[in-house]
């Protein structure tokens, strides 16, 4: 899982978007959106509303532009199903929008036979995926039974079972205890494939080869982390002192 020559290789996945827009019930959610990227580490930062879990949704071709290209490792996501099935794993922001079956046992396999592995394979990788975690009693475990946090886990382990070379993490510590948190943060320093993590927090992001800040479905910037993520914060700090707080809503 670990080689340590990718681990200096700050290349990863090819992401191009040319004037991507969404619309949704008549609002532009994504404007004129324009990137082009390969780091293999990404943070996306943004205000509440700016559009961060919409571009998620379109990067794993959950859901369609409007207008514009868009293509990860030189494929549409939404037009090539079976392709984004097998390069990239979301783990959404709010996990009962991901979980759909009754125990974590059965969610885990889905993916995998969803990938056209048979009953006993994708079951023998299940186990191994949650023994990997320390969580083999888990898998008779009913998901609703389960907390926030646990219930992340079980979504992360079912997007890391099918082995995507593309993971994009939707705010994934919200709602986790410090060991759980470190647990993820452990698992994510030794993925070899690229990772956008879309996060509020600065420590999330740290060592991460780029930062992409929205701003109203736009790119405000696109580049050093620490550069943008100082910019990002002290804009942030001004917003913040300013008096007129409908400036804060969107
Ligand atoms: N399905 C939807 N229906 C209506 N509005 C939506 C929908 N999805 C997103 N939006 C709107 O798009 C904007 C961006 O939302 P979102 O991508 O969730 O932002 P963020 O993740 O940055 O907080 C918000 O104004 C939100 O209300
Ligand atoms: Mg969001």
């Amino acid at each position: 899982m670990n080689n340590p020559a990718e681990e200096l290789t700050t290349i990863g996945c090819a992401i191009r978007l040319d004037q991507v827009c969404l619309e949704i019930e008549g609002k532009q959610v994504i404007h004129q959106l324009s990137l082009d990227t390969n780091v293999r580490r990404l943070g996306v930062i943004g205000r509440n509303g700016s559009g961060k879990s919409t571009l998620s949704r379109l990067l794993s071709g959950l859901i369609d532009t409007t207008s514009g290209q868009l293509e990860i490792a030189g494929f549409n996501p939404f037009k090539d199903r079976r392709a984004a099935l097998r390069e990239v794993g979301l783990l959404f922001q709010n996990p009962d929008h991901q979980i759909i079956f009754p125990t974590v046992l059965e969610e885990l396999t889905f993916g995998l036979r969803q990938l056209g592995q048979d009953k006993t394979e994708a079951k023998k990788n299940v186990l191994e995926m949650l023994s990997a975690f320390g969580k083999e009693h888990w898998q008779d475990v009913h998901c609703s039974t389960l907390s926030h946090g646990q219930k992340h886990l079980v979504c992360l382990m079912s997007i890391v079972a099918m082995k995507p070379n593309l993971i994009i993490l939707d705010e994934p510590f919200a709602g986790l205890d410090i060991p759980t948190k470190r647990q993820l943060q452990r698992y994510l320093d030794t993925f070899s494939g690229s990772l956008i993590h879309i996060s509020h927090d600065p420590d999330d992001l740290q060592n991460y080869d780029q930062l992409l800040w929205l701003e109203a479905g736009q790119v405000a910037a696109l580049g050093d982390s620490d550069e943008v993520m100082s910019r990002y914060l002290a804009a942030m700090h001004e917003l913040g002192e300013s008096d007129d707080i409908s400036d804060l809503s969107s």
